[in-house]
């Protein structure tokens, strides 16, 4: 298994883990980075960070085996686009406050079960509503089928380090699953499947070890992909930028950001989600310690501020450590404002946003969450949420569409 060299990890700053410290898997992979600086990385069992995902349709599947469940997750995700959408009349629409779990509870006692999520960082939802999810903690991805309680582990085995050391992000592209390795510094690519298995993975990134170099990765938390274009973009966390990936022949390139942490619309500063809006192609990335959210027009590098911005705080004006971002149709915005506990929308032009989900106060109550770091709609504008803190996916249904 590639171990991550250390050598070429740039030390984080106080201040950076101060600001982080609402996201329980962000201090962990503080405590583990520091303590790796320290004792070096033999001592094994030290993982670090977490994952990412994004969720992508899964395009064609001419499969053998599976082949049933899996056209059914191809046909939906790939016609995603050309569905008819219910329609959303954005800036007037109302989501019920409060919403169901889908799986997982904040009792981690038993979190090895397939009805419990440890520390969920990222998912990805086709057109069915089926789910699949980067359950980070148990190091595994599991698929959700739509209505079940229990999920099936399709990746991983649940075993810290015999194949992750936390599954941080999937993608779902063509015929396989991609998985950011975060604590491996390393995207590997699975069979796509809706069964129950342990598969082995390939490395498609990280055979040069962490690092900042153009074919290196450090902490890959999200990733996204453009399908019309067939851009594959890793959302590159400390290294401060977007990568682009070839899936031919699997090189990198940079896509936005310098390397180097900055506040001006070349500059990302911890970078997480990342989200396409495939008719435009224009980027959107959670700039997380910037507490805003830029969109980037195709091959622009200069970003647009489209949320946030205005330094860190609970007003609607502000947001605190941003985790993920997912745009509707109209190019409206939604944010897992992650620190303040919310998802709020910000419509297009907006100088505010507005709360859609959650209370503002972490809790484990049905209107509350406690870090919230992803979010997705289904093709019925009902909000998915990762609810990290919490180890469960919640849906807050669309209760009128404010048309
Ligand atoms: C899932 O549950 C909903 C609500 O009970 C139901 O309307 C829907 O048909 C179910 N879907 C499947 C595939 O079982
Ligand atoms: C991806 O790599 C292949 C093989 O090297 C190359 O032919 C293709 O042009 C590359 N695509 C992009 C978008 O750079
Ligand atoms: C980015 O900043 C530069 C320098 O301030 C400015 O000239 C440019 O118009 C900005 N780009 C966008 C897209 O706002």
């Amino acid at each position: 298994m590639l171990e991550p060299t250390i050598a070429s990890v740039q030390p984080i700053s106080h201040q950076e883990e101060v600001t982080v410290q609402t996201n329980r898997l962000l201090r962990w992979w503080m405590r583990h980075y520091h303590h790796i600086g320290l004792a070096s990385l033999a001592g094994s069992a030290i993982l670090v960070c977490i994952m990412a995902v994004i969720l992508l349709p899964i395009v064609i599947h001419n499969s053998t085996k599976d082949s049933e469940q899996c056209v059914t997750l191809i046909t939906t995700t790939m016609t995603m686009s050309s569905i008819l959408i219910d329609p959303l009349c954005a800036a007037n629409a109302i989501w019920k406050s409060q919403a169901v779990t889908i799986v997982g509870s904040s009792d981690r006692t038993n979190s090895l079960s397939r009805s419990y999520l440890k520390d969920p960082n990222d998912m990805l939802i086709d057109t069915n509503g089926n789910l699949f999810i980067a359950d980070s903690g148990n190091n595994r991805v599991v698929y959700l089928p739509v209505n079940a309680t229990e999920g099936r582990i399709v990746a991983g085995r649940s075993i810290r380090g015999s194949l992750f050391k936390y599954a941080a992000a999937t993608v779902a592209w063509k015929d396989q699953l991609y998985v950011s390795d975060l604590g491996n510094y390393r995207i590997l690519a699975f069979p796509l499947s809706t069964t129950e298995g342990s598969p082995d993975g390939t490395t498609i990134v990280g055979h040069y070890g962490v690092g900042s170099a153009l074919n290196q990765i450090d902490s890959v938390y999200y990733m996204s992909i453009d399908r019309m274009r067939e851009l594959f973009y890793l959302s590159d966390f400390r290294n401060n930028r977007i990568l682009k990936l070839n899936l031919t022949d699997n090189t990198l390139q940079l896509a936005v950001g310098t390397g180097i942490s900055g506040s001006n619309n070349v500059s990302l500063n911890l970078p997480l989600g990342i989200t396409i809006d495939e008719t435009t192609g224009s980027l959107y990335v959670t700039d997380s310690r910037n507490h805003r959210v830029q969109k980037f027009n195709l091959n622009s590098i200069q970003g647009i501020t489209v949320a946030g911005g205005t330094g860190h705080g609970q007003n609607l004006f502000h947001l605190n450590l941003p985790s993920s971002v997912a745009i509707d149709p109209h190019g409206n915005v939604y944010v897992a404002d992650s620190g303040n506990h919310r998802i709020v929308q910000w419509l297009v032009n907006a100088h505010q946003g507005r709360i859609i989900a959650g209370t503002g106060i972490a809790g484990i109550s049905n209107t509350q969450l406690n870090h919230p770091v992803q979010l997705k709609f289904d093709i019925h504008h009902n909000l998915y949420v990762v609810d990290q803190n919490n180890n469960r996916i919640q849906r807050f249904d669309l209760q009128y569409n404010g048309c």
